[in-house]
């Protein structure tokens, strides 16, 4: 439906250096897809959007809408609605103008325009401010209109540059489930942009992770979390953060052996893994390999972990410690009794590590649960 194909932006200013924010950019998105586009500040997210809008052009590449091109045409020409992250509402125009413009050029009576504002208006929750100007309005408000501004509109595709940042947890969470039920019963295709994982899982049916204007992944939020591509991934999607250490690589019968000094070490044997992921383990002395929190068991087995901090979260325990010269956290179900400088016995076992390729590749994955 959405073809990206080996999109590059880079900006041009004058006396200052070229900033290449995506790079060989490829994506498809299938019509109907809710897709979240997650990544850091500066990787180039806002600049993917407005290539995809028209408000930037593209440095090469192509871009396609229902199989036509469309990365020549003026915006208002491409069938797509943008919210934008800075809302741009127009300032002399009311709430209900700014939300009615774009209907205007569609030709409908004003009936059928009132009611599609109203409608809109409700279900973001902004009917009280519909004959108020923009610069009366909190950040939060302006950013609801200009989501209501997006969505009323009949578009092919939907973007969303961070539409909810403003707004508070609770209200959040309601305009969340109301926007998915808008998407899914009109069949709308859309890409929002957020920081918030929760907020991708919640709404998207895939996400796109990007870094350096480099798409590292593009999946479900299951296979992100069990088999990230990359250390990027792995260390960026879930929570707490998935531990990494470095560890020595020796080749043994059947398998190899990796060791954080004395205090740890994991027998892997040569079945579990495959090609790549035995020459990457043949060829490196030292490894990068990874364990999520939830998957170290507290409170019995072979490794030690000094307590550094342990903070109960109400349904879960952070425990923060060191083992084998790394800080590891641990989460836990229930409540731990310990402080810091215990030492509290753990258990990682080597079915839960992920392991990482030199160029940071994952080569192996954690079992799945
Ligand atoms: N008009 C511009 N001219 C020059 N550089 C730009 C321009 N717009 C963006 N950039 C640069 O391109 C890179 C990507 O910016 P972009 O706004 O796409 O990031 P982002 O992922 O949306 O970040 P954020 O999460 O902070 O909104 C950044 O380094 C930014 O400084
Ligand atoms: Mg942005």
């Amino acid at each position: 439906m959405l073809s990206i194909r080996n999109v590059d932006k880079i900006y041009h200013s004058r006396g200052k250096p070229d900033v290449h924010a995506v790079r060989a950019l490829d994506m498809e998105v299938k019509a109907g897809e809710i897709v979240a586009l997650l990544g850091s500040s500066g990787c180039g997210k806002t600049s993917t959007l407005r290539m995809i809008a028209g408000f930037e052009s593209v440095s090469a590449g192509s871009i396609a809408l229902a199989q036509r091109p469309i990365h020549d045409l003026p915006p208002a020409r491409r069938k797509v609605a943008m919210a934008f992250e800075g809302y741009s509402l127009y300032p002399p125009l009311t709430v209900r103008e700014n939300i009615a413009f774009a209907l205007k050029a569609q030709q409908l009576s004003r009936a059928d325009i009132a009611q599609r504002v109203d409608g809109i208006a409700r279900l973001v929750e902004i009917e009280d401010i519909l004959d108020q100007h923009p610069r009366a309005l909190s950040g939060g408000q302006q950013q609801r209109v200009s989501l209501a501004r997006a969505l009323v509109r009949d578009a092919d595709l939907y973007l969303l540059d961070e539409p909810m940042g403003q707004l508070e947890p609770q209200l959040r969470a309601v305009l969340r489930g109301r926007i998915k039920g808008l998407l899914a019963e009109r069949g709308m295709t859309a890409i929002f942009v957020t920081h918030d994982q929760t907020e991708a899982s919640a709404l998207a049916d895939r996400i796109a992770v990007m870094e350096d204007g480099v798409l590292q992944q593009f999946a479900g939020e299951r296979e992100l979390k069990n088999r990230p591509a990359n250390l990027f991934v792995a260390s960026f999607i879930g929570e707490p953060p998935m531990n990494l250490l470095d560890m020595a690589v020796t080749p043994q019968e059947g398998g190899f052996r990796l060791s954080a000094g004395s205090d740890l070490a994991f027998q892997i044997p040569r079945q579990t893994l495959d090609a790549a992921a035995r020459q990457a383990l043949e060829q490196a002395e030292r490894i990068k390999v990874g364990i999520r929190p939830q998957r170290i068991a507290v409170g019995s087995g072979e490794a030690r972990l000094r307590v550094v901090s342990n903070q109960w979260l109400g349904d879960q325990s952070h425990i923060a410690g060191e083992c084998a010269g790394h800080l590891l956290v641990a989460v836990t179900q229930g409540k731990v009794a310990a402080r810091p400088g215990d030492i509290v016995p753990c258990t990682l076992e080597a079915h839960n590590l992920h392991i990482f390729g030199a160029d940071g590749v994952c080569v192996r994955h954690a079992e799945a649960r």
